[in-house]
């Protein structure tokens, strides 16, 4: 089996952006509720062209520049997102033409928040195995288009990103090395966060138009209890599975939900302040690209060496879950 790394990151946001004043205007709300309650100052929305494979393909383009490998070399594909830019084809198919990844196959996954994770699962084993050499893992997401801006209960949250690593086997003395993943999910809870209509089960109607049925549909208040503890059991988890203690992590780089979701969950486990990325300030819950857009401001500024242990987490709706835990290796683009 392969051990198999991180060989390059990349990001990217869109360029509009939507400020707590901005929304001010729009619904019943203020920026001093939005910071205390959330951490969220700004979160960034598509303009014009932009678009969920896009942004996918220019975070790609990053990721491979990093990793020394062009287009042709990537074998598979995979988009963490629900907010691609058709119901059907694949928002990685589209990705596929962009970038010209010719002989790569391509597909979505769809884990909501937890896209990125799950796809990282996947491509984990795909280059493990052997069976494939480099492998795209991308979490996008268009939310600003999906949220309801009369609801000032979630339109608050969300951003649209896309964060991008490529995957490839580890050799000689490199490091860089995924230890662990694991992907959990609780279908019973599958109406706490989710949009009702749009699918086969109950298509558009003018009905549904008018109940804004084809918006997303979010009770913050369960997902909260929710995600405190899931997060917590996340990191638990990644580390009893690895069998390191919390002060041998230099990053945990988590789903950015909530800053007080976070700094609730990392509290009870004795994480310092510095051991733990935040950037939900900029861009608010950006679901399957919040993780990789921060896995990838965190290489970028030089906050990772060679050796160090990250755990990455996150969870959304279905409900999805999961964690992975890696060694950081030789991986070019660090600001020094
Ligand atoms: C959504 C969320 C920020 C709300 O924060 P909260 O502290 O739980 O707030 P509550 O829902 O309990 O609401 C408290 C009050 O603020 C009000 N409120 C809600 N949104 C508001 C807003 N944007 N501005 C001002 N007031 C608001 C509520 O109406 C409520 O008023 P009431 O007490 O008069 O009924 C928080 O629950 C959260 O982050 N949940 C998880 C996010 C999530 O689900 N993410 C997606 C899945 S990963």
């Amino acid at each position: 089996m392969n051990r198999v790394k991180i060989a390059g990151t990349g990001s990217q946001v869109p360029s509009g952006v939507i400020t707590n004043a901005d929304l001010e205007k729009i619904v019943d709300t203020s920026d001093e509720w939005i910071v205390q309650r959330t951490g969220i100052r700004e979160r960034r929305q598509v303009q014009g062209e932009e678009t969920c494979s896009r942004l996918s393909s220019e975070a790609a383009r990053k990721a491979m520049d990093q990793a020394g490998v062009e287009s042709e070399d990537i074998d598979l594909i995979i988009v963490g997102t629900v907010s691609g830019d058709y119901p059907f084809p694949a928002t990685a198919c589209l990705v596929q033409d962009q970038i010209g990844a010719h002989r790569a196959g391509a597909f979505d996954v769809s884990a909501a928040c937890s896209g990125f994770l799950y796809g990282l699962s996947v491509g984990w084993r795909m280059v493990q195995t052997g069976a494939y050499k480099n492998v795209l893992v991308i979490g996008a997401e268009v939310l600003t288009k999906l949220v309801d801006f009369e609801d000032r209960g979630s339109c608050i949250l969300f951003g649209d990103g896309a964060g991008a690593v490529v995957l490839q086997a580890s050799e000689g003395d490199d490091q860089g090395e995924i230890l662990s993943a694991s992907l959990f999910a609780d279908g019973t809870q599958n109406e706490v966060i989710w949009i009702p209509v749009g699918g086969s089960r109950t298509t558009h109607s003018l009905e549904s138009f008018e109940n804004r049925e084809h918006l997303i549909q979010l009770d913050g208040r369960a997902v909260f209890k929710f995600a405190v503890s899931t997060m917590r059991e996340l990191i638990q988890r990644g580390l009893e599975e690895n069998g390191i203690t919390a002060d041998q992590l230099k990053l945990v780089v988590p789903h950015q939900v909530n800053l007080r979701i976070i700094e609730a969950a990392c509290k009870k486990l004795d994480l310092r302040e510095e051991q733990v990325f935040i950037n939900i300030e900029k861009y608010g819950n950006t679901s399957a690209a919040s993780v990789p857009i921060a896995l990838d401001e965190a290489h970028r500024s030089g906050l990772l060496e060679p050796g160090d242990l990250v755990l990455l987490c996150a969870f959304g709706a279905g409900l999805t879950w999961g964690n992975a835990v890696l060694r950081w290796g030789n991986v070019q683009g660090a600001k020094s």
